[in-house]
């Protein structure tokens, strides 16, 4: 990674499509929304229309699985494009179905699993880093399963999500555990709850941060974050609604945007 201080954009599904990601101006990296191995092996059209990217907005393409074949069929014909810059691992999803599949969350524990793929994805060549959780429970934040994961897996860098598998978004992330992480000497991304300049003021030891409701509710977050010079809220919603026709985005998506977290930059 660069020496600098990184923005991200978290993945949220249904949300952060292509279109998105590119209004996010001053961001450092995205992610795509979570897309299973199985269906990228089978080469599923929907899912590999998630994947496409349109331009140079950095981009990772984030992965839930688990099967190593599945991967290495996937990974000997995927050509990168534009602002591919690697893939992200998804060891955090907490849904119920998810864990019972052995997957998301659920995964954080195998740590020799987890460090196989990310060398099979390396041997390809590409960029590797872990979105993840602190573990699927109290039971585990407490036995420090993440750290265990962190200082024993090789990825580019570790986004820790501050909450363990069974909290919700009505409990505060636990910034706290920032400093173990960091300390491992590993590239570390925080995320939970970061909405403001204080915020991230808090979390500079960290290498970075990453931001997803918050930014869903304005897209110049990151620009502000970093001072930059922004687009008025008009011209953002311009963009975004060129972008929607020009990549005949799903109609949910601008949706959701407009309508479900529609608030921040997209009030009146
Ligand atoms: C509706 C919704 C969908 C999400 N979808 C994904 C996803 O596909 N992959 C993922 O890794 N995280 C997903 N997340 C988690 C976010 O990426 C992020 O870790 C979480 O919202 C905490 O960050 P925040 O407080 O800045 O929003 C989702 C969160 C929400 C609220």
């Amino acid at each position: 990674m660069e020496d600098k201080f990184y923005y991200m954009l978290a993945p949220i599904e249904n949300m952060t499509d292509s279109c998105f990601r590119t209004i996010c101006h001053g961001v450092d990296m995205t992610f795509t929304e979570k897309v299973s191995l199985q269906a990228l092996a089978k080469k599923n059209p929907f899912t590999m229309n998630k994947i496409k990217l349109f331009d140079d907005t950095p981009c990772m393409i984030q992965i839930i699985g688990q099967r190593e074949p599945l991967l290495e069929k996937f990974l000997k014909d995927f050509k990168p494009s534009h602002g591919f810059q690697g893939f992200n691992l998804n060891l955090g999803c907490p849904n119920p179905e998810v864990v019972k599949a052995g997957l998301g969350c659920a995964l954080m524990k195998r740590v020799s699993k987890v460090s196989r793929i990310v060398k099979t994805i390396k041997k390809y060549g590409h960029g590797v880093s872990i979105k993840m959780r602190l573990g699927m429970n109290q039971f585990e934040k407490d036995k420090k399963v993440y750290l265990n994961l962190i200082e024993n897996v090789d990825a580019d860098f570790f986004i820790v999500h501050a909450r363990h598998g069974k909290e919700t978004y009505t409990d505060r992330a636990d910034w706290s555990v920032f400093s173990q992480c960091v300390q491992t000497g590993k590239n570390i991304i925080a995320n939970g709850d970061i909405k403001t300049k204080e915020d991230v003021e808090k979390l500079k030891e960290c290498k970075g941060v990453m931001i997803g409701r918050a930014a869903v509710e304005n897209p110049l977050i990151f620009a502000e974050l970093k001072s930059l010079e922004i687009p008025t809220r008009e011209e953002i919603k311009a963009e975004y609604e060129k972008l929607l026709k020009e990549r005949n985005a799903h109609s949910k998506y601008a949706k959701h945007i407009f309508k479900h977290i529609g608030k921040g930059v997209w009030r009146k």
